[in-house]
C-alpha cells in the first residue's frame, strides 16, 4: 500500500534533508543488538483501532503495522493516526492488506472477526472465524516466526485454540485476551461501590469470557484485604446470591455498552495495551488471560482448551500460572465450561 502522500511525489528531493543536518563524520553503523520492538494489529475496526491508538498513546512499541481485507479503511485509518504525529511518541505506522508487512513482529494481535448474521448460530459463526484464521494466522506465523500471538476476536477462547492449531507455536506464545477484560470490569464494580481506586481491587474473573466466566470470590482483596474474610470479621452478612448478582452484573456490562454503543472499544484497548505492555517489557506481571488449560485444577490433560486463568505474563509469553485457591464449586464450573468448549472444538474439526 501507498506511504502517506510523501513530499519526493510533490516534487521536493530527499536532498533537502541535507539543508537541516549535516551527517557526523565517520558515524559508526547503529548496533545490530538495538532491535526495534514491532507490533501487528489484524483487523483495523472498532477494537483493533481503539488497541493501536492506546499502544501508540503508551510508547509501547517503534513500529506498528495494520493489516485489514478494506483497503480504503485501511489506509484511512493509517492516515488518520499519522496525522497525530506531532502529539505522539516517533512511532512508525505502516498499513497493508498484505501480510508480508507484519514481517519480524513481537506481537501480532488478532481483531478480524466476522459478526453475527441474524439467525445464525454460534456454531456457524465460529465456522465462518475459522476460515478467517485460516487466512490470517498462517502468514502471521511464517512472517514472524518468533512472536507472540495475542487472539481478541470472539468467541476468543475456541480462536486462541485455533489460532495456536494453525500457528504451529509453542502454547505459551499463544495467548487470549480472555477475562482481563471482565476482571477488569469486575474490579471497577468494586472500586465504584467501595469508593476506592480500582487498581488497588485485586479480583479475578477466569474460565470461559463471557457469559460463564467464573468470580473468584476468595481471592478478592481491596488494598491486600480479602473481601469475604473482612466481611465475615465484621459480621456482615451476604447472601450466596448477592455474589452471582454481581458476576451476572460484570457480564450484563457488555451486553449494555454493546446495546447502548453498537460495540465495545475503549475498555478493550486498554485491556489489550496492558497485556502488550506486560509481554513486550517482560513486566511478569499477572493478568488473567486465556491458555492452554489442560491439567490445570483438575482440567483433563487429553482436553486441549484455551481457558483464562491468572498467568505470569512476560517476553516469552505465558511464563507460568499462579496457584490461586480455587472453591470446589469454582473449580468445578471451570471444569465444566471446559467440558463445553472441548465438545465445540471436535465438532469444528480441528
Ligand atoms: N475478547 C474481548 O474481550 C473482546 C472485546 C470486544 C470485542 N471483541 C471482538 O473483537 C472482534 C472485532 O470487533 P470490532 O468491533 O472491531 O469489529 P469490526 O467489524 O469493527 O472490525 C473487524 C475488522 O476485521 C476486518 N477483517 C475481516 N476479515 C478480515 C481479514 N480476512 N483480514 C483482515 N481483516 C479482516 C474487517 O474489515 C473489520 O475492519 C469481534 O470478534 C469482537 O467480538 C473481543
Amino acid at each position: 500500500m501507498k506511504k502517506a502522500t510523501s513530499l519526493s511525489e510533490l516534487g521536493i528531493t530527499d536532498d533537502i534533508s541535507k539543508a537541516f543536518f549535516r551527517p557526523i563524520q565517520s558515524a559508526a553503523p547503529p548496533s545490530p543488538s538495538k532491535r526495534r520492538t514491532k507490533v501487528s494489529v489484524i483487523g483495523a475496526g472498532n477494537v483493533g483501532m481503539a488497541i493501536a491508538q492506546t499502544i501508540l498513546t503508551q510508547d509501547l512499541v517503534d513500529e506498528l503495522a495494520l493489516v485489514d481485507a478494506k483497503p480504503d479503511k485501511l489506509r484511512g485509518e493509517m492516515l488518520d493516526l499519522q496525522h497525530a504525529a506531532a502529539f505522539l511518541p516517533r512511532t512508525r505506522i505502516f498499513a497493508d492488506t498484505d501480510y508480508a508487512i507484519t514481517a519480524s513482529s513481537d506481537l501480532c494481535i488478532i481483531t478480524a472477526g466476522a459478526r453475527q448474521i441474524p439467525g445464525e448460530s454460534r456454531l456457524d459463526l465460529l465456522q465462518r472465524n475459522l476460515d478467517l484464521f485460516r487466512i490470517i494466522v498462517p502468514p502471521l506465523a511464517k512472517y514472524s516466526p518468533e512472536a507472540l500471538l495475542l487472539v481478541v476476536s470472539n468467541p476468543v477462547d475456541v480462536l486462541t485454540y485455533i489460532a495456536w492449531k494453525l500457528s504451529g507455536f509453542p502454547p505459551n506464545r499463544v495467548i487470549g485476551s480472555g477475562t482481563n477484560l471482565d476482571s477488569s470490569r469486575f474490579r471497577f464494580l468494586l472500586a465504584d461501590h467501595l469508593e476506592v481506586n480500582a487498581q488497588d481491587v485485586q479480583a479475578y474473573m477466569v474460565g470461559e469470557h463471557g457469559d460463564s466466566s467464573v468470580a473468584l470470590w476468595s481471592s478478592i482483596s481491596v488494598g491486600g484485604v480479602p473481601v469475604l474474610g473482612s466481611l465475615e470479621r465484621h459480621q456482615i452478612e451476604y447472601e450466596e446470591g448477592v455474589l452471582e448478582k454481581i458476576r451476572k452484573a460484570v457480564v450484563e456490562s457488555a451486553y449494555e455498552v454493546i446495546q447502548l454503543k453498537g460495540y465495545t472499544s475503549w475498555a478493550i484497548g486498554y485491556s489489550v495495551a496492558s497485556l502488550a505492555r506486560s509481554l513486550l517489557r517482560d513486566q511478569r506481571r499477572i493478568h488473567p488471560v486465556s491458555l492452554l488449560a489442560k491439567g490445570f485444577y483438575g482440567i483433563d490433560e487429553e482436553k486441549e482448551v484455551f481457558l483464562s486463568l491468572p498467568a505470569q505474563l512476560g517476553r516469552g509469553g505465558v511464563l507460568g500460572v499462579a496457584s490461586v485457591h480455587l472453591t470446589e464449586e469454582e473449580a468445578k464450573r471451570l471444569r465444566c465450561s471446559a467440558d463445553t468448549l472441548w465438545e465445540i472444538q471436535q465438532k469444528l474439526g480441528i
